[in-house]
């Protein structure tokens, strides 16, 4: 089967953003997942374990969304900073139902932060919070002067500010956060933006609350009414198997069935941002207003014998296609999708790692954005794949996915998956420059859809180097296997 990849035309620069993460408080994803204590027999770097942060280094995570999800729409700021002995324990009314003792908060996930390298985006309580208390939250972060909010964040030992950049108004507004109409909630949004104010130089970067999945309704209300006062809206999007919420269906050990509504459904993101995103240039013809897909992923049953509140799933090659399609939508769609953050990093729902007490492995979804990383601020080229479409009862799917992009070092990263589980797919990559002796280098993930790390096989499903590549006259060949993931590197020096 051929694609062709046309460097001639771009949508744009692929915002790094695209591959940022979301950590909410919830189940096991910070306490336990990222953060164990500076007391904890495992090792940690001020409380962070290390073998986790090590593993999530590695990705090159740009942005890190946090502490919500619906948590943040419960979450007082406040509760989280000073002494620790004297912060206050509140119930995670959304999660389980669990206590939480604040041991984690603002300090704690900007030293995260430091720690991989990555820029915080705060999602502030609209739902049951004030303005005054958001308002006080970003002076708090990034007053460098001399401020009631400034000279709190020095007594709690933080001289310099932290200078966070984006901010969540709310999360969720029509559902979690608070239950709201759009009209309603875009009025609010005007006036907490009002209050979030820019210190010194620093520019901060509001987001308001968007959408679920295809509600254009709510982002055309949003953006008509409160455009002016943000700069971008955000999009939910989960992929279920089956829509009954009580009933989603199984991480693994599904059928084949399950198996195509999960990669079909994922394709409708293409559909989502593309809608999304035509609504927000009528609103804004400038352009500014941008998309921030900041919760997408799959969501399963729950493992057997877990907390229902904690959404603790595996992770399959299945889910790998999952995030490969989905970043190939993004990718491909970067003139509108300025960031995107998969939920959530650790131990919740389409997670990068799990854990499980001393233990830890890498997911396959984790292998993915590892493959994809090189994406991350390159210029996305335009690629056509020749595709065939292959069913399963009445779900219906191409049978491969792509996106490219060409790097400031001339190097083309052109990433595939491979949705068939039965048949591998021997790909013809057409492109100007390639010739007989071009280096072409690439990575494939693969295994049966339900193939699944676990902490006895933790390498199970891991990368592979292809060995198969052939370089020819302005093309190269290679072949992928069944249910895989590629990314493909073209030196044309
Ligand atoms: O990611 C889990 C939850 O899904 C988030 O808290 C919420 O925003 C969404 O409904």
């Amino acid at each position: 089967m051929r694609i062709v990849i046309n460097p001639n035309r771009s949508a744009g620069t692929i915002n790094p953003n695209i591959y940022g993460h979301f950590a909410e408080h919830l189940g096991r994803c910070i306490y336990e997942g990222l953060w164990v204590g500076e007391d904890s027999p495992i090792p940690n770097e001020k409380g962070l374990r290390s073998d986790v942060v090590g593993a999530l280094k590695k990705l090159n995570i740009p942005v890190l969304r946090w502490p919500g999800g619906c948590f943040a729409d419960t979450y007082h700021w406040r509760d989280g900073v000073g002494p620790v002995s004297q912060r206050k324990t509140i119930v995670n009314t959304n999660w389980g139902g669990v206590t939480e003792d604040n041991r984690f908060g603002t300090h704690e996930f900007m030293e995260l932060c430091r720690q991989l390298g990555c820029q915080a985006y705060f999602s502030g309580n609209v739902g049951s919070g004030t303005v005054q208390e958001f308002s006080d939250w970003v002076e708090y972060c990034n007053m460098p002067g001399v401020s009631p909010m400034a000279d709190l964040r020095r007594e709690n030992g933080q001289k310099e500010p932290f200078n966070v950049k984006y901010w969540g108004i709310g999360n969720e507004a029509w559902g979690c956060g608070g239950n709201m109409r759009p009209e309603y909630y875009a009025d609010l949004c005007r006036q907490y933006a009002t209050y979030l104010r820019d210190y010194s130089d620093h520019h901060i970067y509001k987001i308001a609350s968007g959408a679920n999945v295809a509600d254009y309704e709510w982002t055309r209300k949003v953006a008509e009414t409160a455009g002016h006062t943000i700069d971008a809206l955000s999009l939910h999007y989960y992929t279920l198997p089956n829509d009954d919420w009580q009933h989603k269906g199984a991480a693994t050990g599904f059928s084949r069935e399950e198996y195509f509504a999960v990669l079909q459904k994922t394709l409708r993101m293409k559909e989502l941002v593309t809608e999304h995103g035509r609504i927000l240039r009528k609103a804004d013809p400038t352009g500014r207003l941008g998309l921030v897909v900041d919760e997408w992923g799959t969501w399963y049953d729950v493992e057997p014998g877990t907390n229902p509140g904690f959404l603790y799933q595996q992770n399959s090659m299945r889910d790998a296609l999952v995030a490969g399609i989905n970043l190939n939508i993004f990718n491909n769609h970067c003139d509108t999708v300025v960031m995107a953050n998969i939920a959530q990093t650790v131990n919740v729902l389409q997670a990068m790692v799990l854990t499980e007490g001393q233990k830890m492995l890498l997911t396959p979804t984790y292998h993915v954005f590892d493959m994809y990383k090189h994406h991350q601020g390159a210029r996305q080229v335009e690629t056509y794949a020749e595709t065939k479409l292959i069913s399963c009862g009445e779900w219906q799917v191409p049978d491969i996915h792509v996106s490219a992009s060409e790097g400031s070092d001339g190097k083309v990263l052109l990433t595939v998956v491979n949705l068939s589980d039965t048949d591998s797919a021997n790909i013809e990559v057409m492109m100007d420059g390639v010739k007989k002796g071009t280096k072409v280098t690439g990575t494939v993930l693969s295994g049966k859809p339900g193939e699944h790390n676990t902490f006895d096989r933790p390498d199970a499903v891991r990368p592979a180097e292809m060995r198969d590549i052939e370089t020819g006259d302005r093309s190269f060949t290679a072949t992928l296997p069944a249910s895989s993931v590629a990314a493909i590197t073209i030196d044309r020096e």
